[in-house]
């Protein structure tokens, strides 16, 4: 190795992103090429013919950069990948230098006690006591399985990791879930039949009263609730379920209470908006993604779990090509016996820098601000003619909604499209759409530390702009 050459090549690459940082703002955002010119691009034999890593970075400036979603452009506000904090850029540079295996202490000692800590920071956050515990993830949809699996072992009383799954038990849950939920209930064996997804109410958050019929007709007919999952920042809306009322039906059946806070869970760190999640502290286990709303760098979600003893329970194999290590004093805490995975990414580090650098509250303050951009649109939204806002946010997420009356739904559904798409073309703006009660949303999210209020006002303008010019081109339904 020329590590003359990796130190050029390093400094070189650390000014292209502090360029890249500075600039992106005035790139296109999203370069819509049809998908086959970006395969074709890369269409290409395993390489045998070594290259400097300076023409390497070239060929990336061309063929790579221009055709990312650039997150770090204050224009995108869509699915929740929020701009990285710089500081965590840097970590996980070297954190991928220093290469610590967590699974295992004896790859990783200081990195292990640093994981350690900052899972404390996120049970601390929730108000979990010195029992609880927890594993960095690759995200909430890793988390969320997790849980739903220290779930099935807790309600079956361990039973089920030894005989598998029986038929007759049932995970709870409201419509507006996230996916990864459906995907956990099938990977722990429930089952996506046993899967209750309830209505919600005019806030999106999930019925209490249509919940309690269902288990009580799913009891009637010989089924158990295994576990309730209550959702804290939903991925459309960040609508927020009534944690309370969750864990006393939770209590009252006996099952495990997890709470998917995926997204909203950031929220904990604003003193002016943390009391929205009072009573997630009542809950099981939670899932939390600092890569989302602490704006780490990918990947780091999070399962924090209230009695720490149930992720040993769950996951306490100990192989004999690792049993020296595991047998050591209880000091040396091995992941591997505490968590899914063996091979264990050292995610922390870039949430530990992030959190040194900039402090807590400087972070809450841009959770904060994501937040009162969400307000201002909304605002201006059911100020607007023809336009709808879902509900008064209470994090980031904005669903806003174009009524025409004069138009078939499917009509309506292809006008909120072709803005989008229109408004994606353009690469000034990104942001997504959704459908919630059987109507078409534009889904518009800032959690991005660039966002303005200027930003908020040209993207409302464009839809407004658009979504006129759109109905123009229509012709109205006969009769
Ligand atoms: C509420 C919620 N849960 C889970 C997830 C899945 O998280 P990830 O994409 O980090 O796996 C998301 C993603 O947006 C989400 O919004």
């Amino acid at each position: 190795m020329d590590y003359n050459e990796f130190r050029t090549a390093g400094h070189v690459l650390v000014d292209y992103i502090a360029d890249y940082l500075e600039q992106v703002k005035g790139l296109k955002l999203f370069n819509p090429v049809e998908p086959a010119y970006l395969f074709e691009l890369f269409d290409e034999k395993i390489p045998d013919d070594p290259k400097s890593l300076t023409e390497i970075h070239q060929t990336l400036q061309q063929k790579l950069i221009p055709y990312c979603t650039h997150v770090n452009h204050p224009g995108y506000m869509g699915l929740i990948t929020p701009s990285p904090n710089p500081a965590g850029i840097l970590a996980e540079f070297l954190a991928s230098a220093l290469n610590q295996n967590i699974g295992a202490y004896s790859i990783g000692p200081s990195a292990t006690a640093v994981e350690l800590r900052v899972i404390r920071w996120l049970n601390d956050m929730i108000g979990y006591d010195e029992k609880a515990g927890g594993n960095l993830t690759s995200g909430g949809m890793t988390a969320n399985f997790i849980g739903l699996k220290l779930a099935r072992d807790f309600t079956t009383k361990d039973k089920a990791q030894h005989e598998g799954m029986n038929q007759g038990w049932v995970a709870y849950v409201s419509e507006e879930r996230h996916v990864s939920l459906d995907k956990a209930v099938d990977s722990v064996g429930i089952g996506r039949n046993n899967f209750r997804t309830i209505p919600t109410n005019e806030n999106y958050q999930i019925r209490i009263d249509l919940l309690k019929e269902a288990i009580q007709k799913d009891k009637a007919n010989g089924l158990r609730p295994i576990c309730i999952i209550g959702l804290a920042g939903t991925t459309n809306l960040g609508a927020i379920d009534d944690l309370e009322a969750l864990n006393a039906i939770a209590k009252e059946e006996n099952c495990w209470f997890h709470v998917d806070a995926a997204y909203g869970g950031g929220i904990l760190i604003s003193e002016k908006h943390k009391h929205l999640l009072d009573g997630l502290d009542l809950a099981d286990s939670v899932t939390i993604d600092p890569h989302k709303w602490f704006y780490a760098p990918l990947d780091a979600g999070a399962i924090l779990v209230k009695d720490h003893k149930r992720l040993n329970i769950s996951f306490g194999m100990q192989p004999a090509y690792l049993t020296d290590q595991s047998q050591q004093k209880n000091e040396r805490y091995q992941f591997y016996v505490n968590g899914f995975e063996q091979s264990k990414r050292f995610r922390s580090l870039k949430i530990w820098v992030s959190f040194h650098h900039y402090g807590k509250s400087k972070i809450a303050e841009w959770i904060e601000n994501n937040i009162s951009l969400a307000k201002h649109l909304h605002e201006l939204a059911i100020k607007t003619e023809n336009f709808e806002s879902a509900t008064e946010p209470k994090m980031s997420a904005v669903c806003l909604h174009y009524k025409t009356p004069q138009l078939t739904d499917e009509q309506n559904k292809q006008l909120h499209f072709a803005v989008t798409e229109r408004i994606e073309a353009e690469g000034k703006y990104w942001f997504a759409t959704t459908i919630m009660k059987g109507k078409t949303w534009f889904r518009i999210n800032p959690v991005n530390i660039y966002t303005e209020k200027k930003h908020i006002d040209g993207l409302f303008e464009t839809l407004k702009e658009y979504c006129e010019v759109e109905i123009t081109s229509h012709k109205p339904v006969p009769g």
